[in-house]
């Protein structure tokens, strides 16, 4: 089953990447993925899937611990930067959606690559492929900016939050109705629009019960702590 997609499939490209690198968004990369390794308790022997790789930075961190890394992504120019920048893991151009079943001991998604299918059923589509994708057994950790984050950075009144950081100036709006997050980055002359479909912890947490994850757990950063408003949530469920 491939998925509708929100936005364009090479939407999240080389400026997407630039704008992530000058907002300072990859900085924790290396120490995020050393959080990973010990989280899910992945060794040598584990193959590790990163749905929604991006440039790879993630992959090639998570693979410098010394487990097999395929990274996966829907844009074939998103896939040929990974390549490029961050060569090691295994790179293929797939729909999450699509993972071969059995395929992983562990999947991860971060950085927020999940709620960009066309319709809520179909992220709920993407859940399952991930709980099949996965080995019985097997970890998901799932990284993202959740309802109640948007919230505290956006207010409840509506209108447009604007921000300037590092020459990146950001649009963000909530349509907290349609649970959507409109986002516009400009870098000089470069304008790049993306929407995001933002879940509550609850929802997340009743998606991955329904696709069949057991032992879900949730926190406010890689290192496990305990979550505020203000944090991303990571999600970590179980096979
Ligand atoms: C916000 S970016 C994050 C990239 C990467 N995870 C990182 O941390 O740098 C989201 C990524 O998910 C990818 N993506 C979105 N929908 C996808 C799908 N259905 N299957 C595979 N990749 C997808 C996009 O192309 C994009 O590269």
């Amino acid at each position: 089953m491939s998925s509708a997609m929100l936005n364009a499939v090479d939407t999240f490209g080389e400026h997407f990447v630039d704008a992530s690198e000058l907002l300072g968004r990859y900085e924790a990369t290396e120490q995020e993925a050393a959080d990973t390794v010990r989280l899910l308790g992945l060794g040598p022997s584990d193959t590790v899937v990163e749905a929604g790789c991006g440039p790879g930075r993630f992959a090639q961190a998570l693979a410098s611990h010394g487990c097999r890394v395929i990274g996966v992504d829907i844009s074939p120019q998103v896939v040929a930067l990974a390549r490029q920048r961050h060569p090691g893991p295994d790179y293929r151009v797939l729909d999450m959606a699509d993972l071969p079943p059995g395929c992983a001991d562990a999947l991860v998604n971060v950085y927020s690559s999940f709620g960009y299918s066309a319709t809520p059923e179909e992220d709920a589509e993407v859940l399952r492929a991930w709980w099949s994708a996965l080995r019985p057994g097997g970890r998901l950790l799932l990284e993202l900016s959740d309802l109640e984050r948007a919230k505290a950075r956006l207010g409840e009144e509506g209108g447009t939050v604007h921000r300037e950081t590092n020459g990146v100036r950001e649009e963000l709006r909530m349509d907290w109705q349609q649970q959507m997050l409109h986002v516009t980055y400009r870098i000089g002359d470069r304008r790049l629009d993306c929407r995001t479909r933002i879940y509550s912890r609850g929802q997340l947490v009743e998606g991955l019960r329904a696709a069949g994850f057991t032992e879900v757990d949730c926190f406010g950063g890689f290192d496990g702590r305990e979550k505020t408003p203000e944090d991303r949530l990571v999600l970590v469920a179980r096979r």
